[in-house]
């Protein structure tokens, strides 16, 4: 791992040089400066903030204004790790002027280094009023979740036996038209592995995958299913490095019981009656 401040031209290095570009989300201070630490490349001020923070169903009730708060906890704990804040639901999709308005607002107010957008074809024209004033831009196709509703659910997507025919076709036109429009990665979500490699394969710029398969250019995961931090099991695709909730659950319950038991606070864990016996 380099010291070295990631930048957006890295990416192209990394992918060129066969080295995984490694991405988590991260939505405040302490996790991101963590994250930071340890060498992740990416952090993605994702709208999975909705779900995984907020408890909702979906991510499409977050707003600009939301997503500006996060940034800028992460922002500030970034060192090396290139910031990347996702536009939510309408703050890209309503016109290009809006998407650039509110694109320069996560980096202005947020401190993001890059912007991130659902979808392909239908918002190449954001995507490129974006980029051409110098706001990198990655995309997003395959499983999108602002689209919950259109896919009946968070739905793996493009698979061949699929209910939508012409899926694949139109992921790998999404993903062309990301890249014609200054894109300089593409996010790629929820697709058989095999479709992953090909749409690899037909954009020259780095793909990150989540549940995508092991041939993308790099992974995200989402910061709790990575960590074990969400209630239930994490989906299939993520695999639990670590298992905080349980942790979590059995540090609150024996916080409870010394207090209970008036175990907690010890003498060590009050101040001293005078200052020059203070530690
Ligand atoms: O919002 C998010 O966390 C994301 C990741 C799933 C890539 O978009």
């Amino acid at each position: 791992m380099t010291q070295d401040k990631v930048r957006v031209p890295d990416l192209a290095r990394m992918k060129a040089a066969r080295q995984p570009i490694t991405m988590l989300t991260a939505y405040d201070f302490p996790f991101a400066r963590i994250f930071d630490n340890c060498g992740v490349d990416l952090l993605l001020v994702g709208d999975s903030l909705a779900m995984v923070v907020r408890g909702e169903a979906n991510t499409l009730a977050v707003t600009i204004d939301e997503v500006i708060y996060h940034t800028r906890a992460v922002a500030r704990a970034r060192r090396r790790a290139l910031v990347v804040a996702d536009m939510p639901f309408l703050s890209y999709q309503v016109s290009p002027e809006e998407a650039l308005r509110n694109a320069g607002r996560l980096v202005k107010e947020g401190g993001a280094e890059a912007v991130k957008l659902e979808g392909g074809v239908a918002i190449a024209e954001a995507v490129a009023r974006i980029t051409a004033v110098d706001i990198p831009v990655m995309g997003h196709v395959g499983l999108t979740p602002q689209s919950v509703h259109r896919m009946g659910g968070h739905r793996v997507q493009g698979r061949k036996s699929g209910r939508a025919p012409g899926c694949r076709e139109r992921l790998l036109e999404d993903a062309a038209a990301l890249e014609a429009a200054g894109a300089f990665a593409i996010v790629v979500e929820g697709v058989p592995p095999s479709l992953a490699r090909e749409i690899t394969a037909h954009v020259a710029i780095p793909t990150i995958g989540i549940g995508a398969g092991p041939d993308c250019d790099g992974q995200v995961l989402v910061m709790h299913d990575m960590l074990g931090l969400g209630e239930s099991c994490a989906p299939r695709f993520a695999k639990p490095f670590a298992h905080l909730w349980n942790e979590a659950a059995a540090a609150a319950s024996s916080y409870v019981r010394e207090v209970k038991e008036h175990a907690f606070p010890a003498p060590e864990n009050c101040y001293a009656e005078s200052r020059s016996a203070a530690r």
